[in-house]
């Protein structure tokens, strides 16, 4: 497990990977205390293509990271994300059992056991043979008639019901995940979908209780994260990501992917009323050919119609959750493509929500290059893995951070995936 109060986050993207290092001081604090980013090359659409090019750009950004922070990396809590996640809403129901308590008493009451237990049952769905649950997360309890209890322990009943999302990944993608890990030399800790830790680094409770879509921008892909009554409710993977509309501004003006990437990230702009005037980007021709000029009006039409594309998909699936009420708590953008100048006031257009952008909360630190929509993954990382850390942990040694989740058992689900994914293939 962790060395000496060291958490680490490792984002492992479709065009970076980034390493987050957290470190807990003498006072129990968490404190971000150092950064590392690599260009990624070995992955498509969030899922490992060349596990060496993968291994080079963990092992590029580790170092970057442990550089910053002078300490040396050994575990590392990983994200996982992409195409391949799914995501299903389930419910479990057993009766609670009967404890003899020491005066010859009887009782009903809720104990951990009876949790597990009903968690245990709620997980029990049929998947196929090719994927795995990768973590189920409770979401709501009822004690016999009582509805939308979320912490039932103590409470009296005799029939438990639990209601639960479950995240599924597909086994091949996760042992490919975990074999390039390992072979740059680190142990994983668990894996982390991506969005949930994107989510804890850039939300509010608040947004999460009035209900939120957090919309991951990628490189490869765009994953959004729903939640609804404060706890995740649906998991939704757009194929597209910031990559194609570079590819898009390359392929239309004919310039090299390189050359569309920068003036994208510097000239970039989805929003008409943003941009300043119609002046011409100026950019070099290929193969020496005359310098070539691009209106920023053109360039707004191709950047444009590609996010908007990106956005029409993400509100068209969740138009189909058909959800009860409106989202309350808007709509919240992160990653890398989230930078976009225009992008809120776009996505404002089309979801009809209200938008903000989402930075990583501020964790403490001397550094603060985290504090950066392209960190939200990897730093969400580091506060999921330091949550779940201090739950292991003996009660006097919690200083801070008390979570209002209970001590897990040891293995959990996710612990009894990375378990079988080692003894089966490793
Ligand atoms: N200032 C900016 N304006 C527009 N786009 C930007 C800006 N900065 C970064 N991007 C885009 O963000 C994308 C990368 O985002 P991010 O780092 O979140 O992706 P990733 O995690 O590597 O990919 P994925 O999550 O899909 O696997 C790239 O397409 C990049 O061009
Ligand atoms: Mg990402």
């Amino acid at each position: 497990m962790a060395n000496d109060g060291l958490i680490v986050g490792l984002d492992i993207g479709t065009t970076k990977v980034c390493v987050v290092i957290g470190e807990r001081n003498d006072d129990g604090l968490l404190e971000i205390t150092g950064v590392g980013l690599a260009a990624s090359t070995g992955l498509r659409k969030g899922v490992v293509v060349n596990i060496e090019a993968t291994i080079r750009s963990i092992l590029t950004a580790v170092e970057a990271a442990e550089m910053m922070s002078g300490q040396e990396v050994h575990d590392c809590w990983i994200g996982i994300g992409g195409n391949h996640i799914d995501g299903i809403n389930s419910r479990g129901v057993v009766a609670v059992t009967e404890k003899k308590r020491e005066r010859g008493e009887r009782d009903r009451d809720i104990e951990q056991e009876d949790i597990d237990r009903v968690l245990e049952a709620a997980r029990a769905v049929v998947i196929p043979m090719d994927r795995n649950i990768l973590q189920v997360i409770p979401q709501s309890y009822i004690v016999d008639e009582q509805r939308g209890i979320r912490d039932p322990l103590g409470m009296i009943g005799v029939r438990l019901e639990a209601e639960v999302h479950i995240i599924t990944c597909s086994v091949t993608s996760a042992q490919n995940l975990m074999k390039c890990v390992n072979r740059a030399d680190f142990h994983v800790n668990d894996f982390i979908l991506q969005s949930l830790a994107a989510s804890r680094a850039v939300l509010t409770n608040e947004e999460k209780e009035m209900g939120v879509a957090l919309i991951d921008m990628g490189g490869g892909t765009t994953d959004v994260l729903v939640f609804v009554d404060g706890t995740p409710y649906s998991n939704i993977t757009v194929p597209v990501g910031g990559g194609m509309i570079t590819s898009d501004i390359s392929k239309v003006t004919n310039i090299s992917f390189e050359t569309a990437e920068r003036i994208k990230i510097e000239e970039g702009c989805c929003w008409e009323d943003l941009l300043d005037a119609d002046d011409e980007i100026v950019v070099p021709g290929v193969g020496g050919r005359p310098p070539l000029a691009i209106p920023k009006s053109q360039l707004l039409a191709i950047i444009q119609s590609r996010v908007e594309e990106i956005f029409l998909m993400v509100r068209d699936r969740l138009d189909k959750l058909a959800l009860s009420r409106p989202l309350g708590g808007g709509i919240v953008l992160t990653g890398g493509g989230s930078q976009l100048q225009g992008a809120v006031e776009l996505a404002a257009e089309i979801f009809r929500l209200p938008v903000r952008a989402g930075v990583p909360v501020a964790a403490g630190g001397i550094v603060d290059q985290y504090r950066d929509p392209t960190y939200a993954t990897a730093v969400g990382l580091v506060l999921e893995g330091d949550d779940r850390e201090r739950r292991m942990l003996p009660e006097q040694q919690r200083v801070v951070g008390e979570s209002r989740n209970r001590p897990e058992k040891k293995p959990g689900l996710l612990g009894k995936f990375i378990i079988w994914l080692k003894t089966e293939f490793f």
